[in-house]
């Protein structure tokens, strides 16, 4: 084990220590220590859940990535296991940066990951330089490989922009051969996801282009996932530098997935539809697993490229994954709803059913709290009388409250955090389209310490955000222009 690695083990293991409980997200995954981005290497592996995360162990903010490391066996409860990689060859000095991880067949776990140097370009600026690289272990430790890397800018096709070529997801084929998807930026097109084929895992070469952007959404992709889901194949990825397009994606960073059939014979995508994964202000990068009993669950990370660097307060850790979701396919939409793992931590409940909010405020005794799961199912009164506004108010105190309303004749949801106890002019709004009828609408938002999570119509939209409310402003309201009715279930959870 090289010394860099060393050095981190020993300091994410001292310096977690003076980060006490309560400092942290109760049931999302947060960095041990220092700065987290994206979930890496999603996998089950030797009967745990293993995630890995671009990590920079010495600093709240993002610097020379390894990896981070943590297990779980129901996704909610996680174990923090030493950092498994760390920039200390020549091919990844300046970072290890994200990817993925695949069981080989002589029971080793294998990373392919994204070696980072800096180097200085013909106009002197300084660059990105990116390969692919692998690793091999057995769940604790990880050895580079001796040939690394075994994809540089050599292996690029015509144009391929060798400073933006990162984060791999290794398929394995019915054949028992592996594919890569890589992300790649190219002239006059953006992001394109690239296939790499392998016999062994080792030694890889071009393919051809599985999607490529045109500069529809965004300029570069990264990130890609893609997995088989009800019959369609789902390709994921995270896009740079969007532009809105009405209340379908929205400006900067932001993720995407399409859905389409996918040739095995050809290996050809015919996309069908895209759309935003998660319509909040905080989530990106996100990688998938497949569960032993064949659920297809997605972690994000939970934070924002535009905002990361606009601190309300400092913390010793920054970053932390969203709740693991399980990913279904109804009507052409990809749905997302907690796991099923999650109902596990439901605790006592209170329930109202028609209650009537009418042009006013209604609160509700017992309806409260900071570590809740709370679903909620609004309609109309009078079903030939539409409201005009119902909103919903959480971590709400004299000062603070988070808000998400719903206005049915804009077939409109918005999440505000205004007055969630940020000092910045980050982003706090965000809106998304929402189908309805008669001003009928379901919603479950769960709340953790730092974010708030809201699966609208059983998860046929999501939208995150982190909040950095005091959890003293636990108070939970109900507002309505015109006349509703709702039925709502709170229940805490066994944090
Ligand atoms: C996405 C990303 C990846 C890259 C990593 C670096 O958030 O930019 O493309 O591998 O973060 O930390």
């Amino acid at each position: 084990m090289s010394q860099v690695l060393r050095d981190a083990r020993r300091y994410e293991e001292e310096r977690e220590q003076f980060i006490s409980e309560d400092e942290r997200p109760a049931f999302h995954l947060s960095a041990r220590v220092g700065w987290m981005n994206d979930p890496n290497g999603f996998s089950y592996y030797n009967e745990k859940y293993h995630l890995f995360y671009q990590f920079h162990p010495y600093d709240s903010h993002w610097g020379p990535m390894h990896w981070g490391h943590a297990v779980s066996d129901d996704l909610l409860h996680w174990e923090y296991l030493p950092a498994v990689l760390a920039p200390d060859n020549s091919y990844d000095r300046d970072g290890c940066y994200s990817g993925n991880a695949i069981t080989l067949d002589d029971g080793r776990q294998m990373l392919m990951y994204t070696g980072m140097v800096y180097e200085t370009d013909e106009n002197g600026e300084r660059r990105e330089l990116q390969m692919q690289c692998l690793a091999f272990g057995d769940g604790l430790n990880y050895e580079k490989y001796e040939h690394n890397p075994v994809l540089t800018a050599d292996d690029l096709p015509e144009g391929g922009n060798k400073y933006a070529f990162r984060d791999p997801k290794i398929l394995r084929q019915t054949d028992g051969t592996f594919r890569a998807l890589i992300a790649n930026d190219v002239k006059g097109c953006g992001g394109q996801m690239l296939v790499f084929r392998s016999d062994d895992a080792l030694h890889w070469e071009y393919s051809h282009a599985l999607v490529k952007n045109r500069y529809r959404i965004g300029l570069m992709w990264e990130c890609p996932d893609f997995f088989e889901l009800q019959g369609k194949h789902v390709l994921l990825g995270s896009a740079q530098d969007m532009i809105p397009d009405g209340l379908e994606y929205h400006n900067g960073n932001g993720t995407f997935y399409m859905i389409g059939s996918y040739n095995e014979e050809t290996e050809q995508f015919e996309e069908e539809t895209n759309h935003a994964v998660d319509y909040g202000i905080d989530f990106y990068a996100p990688q998938t697993v497949l569960t032993p009993d064949g659920r297809r669950i997605m972690i994000g990370w939970m934070q924002n490229w535009d905002t990361c660097n606009l601190r309300t307060e400092s913390i010793p850790w920054y970053g932390q994954m969203s709740l693991p979701r399980e990913l279904f396919i109804k009507k052409g939409v990809l749905y997302q709803r907690p796991i099923r793992e999650f109902d596990a931590m439901r605790g006592k409940a209170t329930t109202y059913k028609n209650v009537k909010v009418k042009d006013g405020v209604v609160t509700l005794p017992g309806i409260d709290g900071r570590f809740i799961d709370l679903e909620l199912e609004i309609s109309a009164t009078n079903p030939k009388e539409e409201y005009r506004k119902f909103a919903l108010r959480f971590a709400q105190d004299a000062r603070f409250h988070t808000g998400f309303s719903f206005r049915p004749h804009e077939s409109a949801v918005k999440i505000d955090r205004k007055f969630s106890g940020s000092r910045r002019a980050i982003i706090h709004q965000r809106r998304a389209d929402v189908a309805h009828r008669n001003g009928t609408i379901r919603f479950r938002l769960i709340l953790d310490r730092f974010s708030a999570e809201i699966f609208i119509n059983d998860g046929e939209k999501v939208m995150s955000a982190t909040i950095y409310t005091d959890i003293s402003a636990d108070g939970i309201s109900f507002f309505a222009d015109g006349d509703v009715t709702m039925n709502v279930t709170k229940y805490e959870l066994k944090v």
